[in-house]
Formats: C-alpha cells, structure tokens, sequence
C-alpha cells in the first residue's frame, strides 16, 4: 500500500519528463485532478482534453494553462456517446500528433434514468462508459505504439465484477436490464475482460483498469439526481444525507489525480515489467492481483471473453459501417 503522500512524492520525481495525452471525461472529477497532476509534474507535454463543451470548459482550461505554461493544452469537441462522434474526434487527434503516451478514459458515471438507447441503438450507459472507451483505445492504438512506454487507463471499478450477460451483452433490449446494480457488475466484467484481452493484443502498451475507491465528486450528486418516480424519496436521502457522510470520508479528486497519474507514469506499471502489461488496480495504487477474478477466469477459460472482443469488434461495424 503506497500513502498519498508517497505518490505525491513519486509523482514530483518525473520532471522534467514531456508527455502526450488525450484525456476523456476528464472536465472534471478524477480526471480533472489527473490533468492538474500531470501539469505539475512535468515539462512541455501536450494534453488533449476531449469534452461536450468547449464554452463550459473555458475557464477551466484557462487555469489548466495558467498552471504550466508550457504545456501545449487543447479542447477538442464531442459527443463522445455516439461513436461516429468518437472516429470523428479519433482522426482529428491522429491528425495532430504522432504519437501518443497517455490515454485517460474516465466518461460516464451512474445512472437511474429509464433504459434508453442512443441514436445509434446503444444503451446509453454502456455507450459511453465501454463502447466509447474501446473505440478510444482501438483507433488510438496506432499514435500509442509509437510511444516508448503507452498507457491506457480507465477509471471505473475493478473488484466489482460480476455475472454478465452473454446472450445481450450490450443490454440493448430492456428486458436485460433487470437490476442497477447487477448492470454496473456487468459493465464492469466487460471492462476488465476486454482489456485483458486487448493487453494480448498489445503487449508493449500498458492497460490499467483501475478502481478510485470512493472520491468526492459530481458523479453521485449527477447519480441521485437521476433518480425520479417510486426512487424519489430516494434521491432526497442520497442528495441530503448520504452523500456528505460519504464525501466526508472519500478521497478528494485532486488525490485521486495524483494516484491515478501515478499509475499512468510510474515505472512499476510499464508494460513488460512483472511480465505482464494488463492491471487491475484499486484506490492507493494497489494492484488487485487475484482478488475477486473468480468469474473473470471461468470467462476467459470458457471463450466469453474472445466472444465479447468479437461482439464489441461487430457493434464498431454496425454502428460505424
Ligand atoms: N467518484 C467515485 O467515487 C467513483 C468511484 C468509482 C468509479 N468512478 C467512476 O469514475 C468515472 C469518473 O467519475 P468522476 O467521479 O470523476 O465523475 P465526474 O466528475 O462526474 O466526471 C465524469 C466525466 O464524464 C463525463 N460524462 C458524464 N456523462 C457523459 C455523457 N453522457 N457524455 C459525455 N461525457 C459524459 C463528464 O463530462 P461533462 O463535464 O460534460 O458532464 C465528466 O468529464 C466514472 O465512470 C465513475 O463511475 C467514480
């Protein structure tokens, strides 16, 4: 277990180190605190900031630039729940830059709101907090291998896998939606499995899917307001009781920056190094290592994992023709 003092620390320790980075849901939360982390710790990086909006964002980035004026930072825009919206932005990026060291996923959050499907017949949540994902990793795979040392990290909840759905991966008819909190283990199953199996794909790129612990951001405020009808009494407890006990023992986003910074940089976590290039980590860095990989091993041993890349690989076509 390394303390946030010890990261913090770590982190300082890679100036003058440049960097190139794309980050994805990162206006603001966790991924917020990781752009402020690595502005402070390195030299002339470039940093892409994909998001819906540029004007909303304004401000923001100009307190991003005011705390590294040597960083060369972006806004580029978009939807990124539609995934023509994701190729778009893909080759926009690929037209900027040549090679690429960080990619920072961390779109989406919980919802309560009623299954609905984009315009491009996705389920919404899993629109943006898989299938965008994967496209991201897919279409960037290209920049990040010429990168000495690439890293993908998506931020979401290792350890909390669970059962998934094979028949309707995706949970595009309403019917496979039965349960909150069994569709969060599900899309959680699918994260860690595709990863894995991109690590095969890719063995000199890092993928870390990682687990922030509870942070005190937006996402649960977003969360219970989300909640309307018979969960409205609900939202009232979460919005007015719950959710400052909660936030009074969580991490700040700005730790939860630097922690995961910390994975994205530190030279523990490059590709190759403990033979292996595929991580699952939790809160403080830690690597999750067997702990709850139960049905995660019965889905690789069985094909489910092999039969999801090949589902996301047919949603990409699908949808993008
Ligand atoms: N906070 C926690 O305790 C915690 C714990 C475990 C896992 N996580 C996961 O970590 C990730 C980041 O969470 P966070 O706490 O940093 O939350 P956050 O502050 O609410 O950030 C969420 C990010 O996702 C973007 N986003 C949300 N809905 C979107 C949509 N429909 N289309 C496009 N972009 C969208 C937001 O963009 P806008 O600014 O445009 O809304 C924002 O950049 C989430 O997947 C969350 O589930 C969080």
């Amino acid at each position: 277990m390394v303390s946030i003092k010890a990261i913090r620390e770590a982190n300082k320790t890679i100036a003058p180190k440049s960097l190139t980075a794309v980050f994805v849901g990162a206006t603001s939360g966790i991924g917020l605190g990781a752009i402020e982390a690595l502005l402070q710790n390195t030299t002339s990086s470039t940093v892409i900031i994909i998001g819906r909006s540029e004007t909303k964002f304004a401000s923001t980035l100009e307190r991003l630039q005011k705390l590294n004026s040597s960083a060369r930072i972006t806004f580029l825009e978009a939807q990124v729940s539609l995934l023509k919206e994701v190729e778009r932005v893909c080759s926009t990026i690929t037209s900027q830059i040549e090679s690429l060291d960080l990619l920072w996923l961390s779109q989406g959050g919980l919802n309560m709101s009623a299954h609905a499907l984009t315009s491009e017949g996705l389920f919404e949540s899993f629109a943006i907090s898989y299938y965008s994902r994967m496209l991201f990793m897919q279409k960037l795979t290209p920049l990040l291998t010429h990168s000495s040392d690439a890293r993908i990290i998506s931020i979401l909840s290792p350890s909390s896998e669970g059962t998934i759905n094979t028949s309707d991966f995706g949970l595009e008819h309403p019917t496979s939606y039965t349960k909150f909190w069994a569709m969060q283990k599900h899309g959680v199953s699918m994260m860690s499995l595709a990863m894995k199996e991109q690590a095969l794909l890719h063995p000199d790129i890092t993928f870390l899917h990682t687990n922030p612990g509870l942070v005190a951001t937006d996402v649960h405020v977003k969360w219970a307001d989300s909640m309307t009808g018979l969960y409205t009494p609900f939202r009232y407890i979460l919005r007015w009781m719950l959710i400052p006990l909660m936030h009074s023992l969580a991490l700040t986003p700005e730790d939860a920056g630097q922690v995961g910074f910390y994975e994205a940089t530190n030279d523990k976590f490059e590709a190759g190094k403990q033979g292996k290039n595929f991580w699952r980590l939790w809160q403080d860095a830690e690597d999750l290592g067997e702990k709850a990989t139960e049905k995660l091993k019965v889905y690789e041993s069985d094909g489910t994992q092999k039969k999801l890349w090949e589902h996301t690989l047919a949603v990409f076509r699908r949808v993008l023709g």
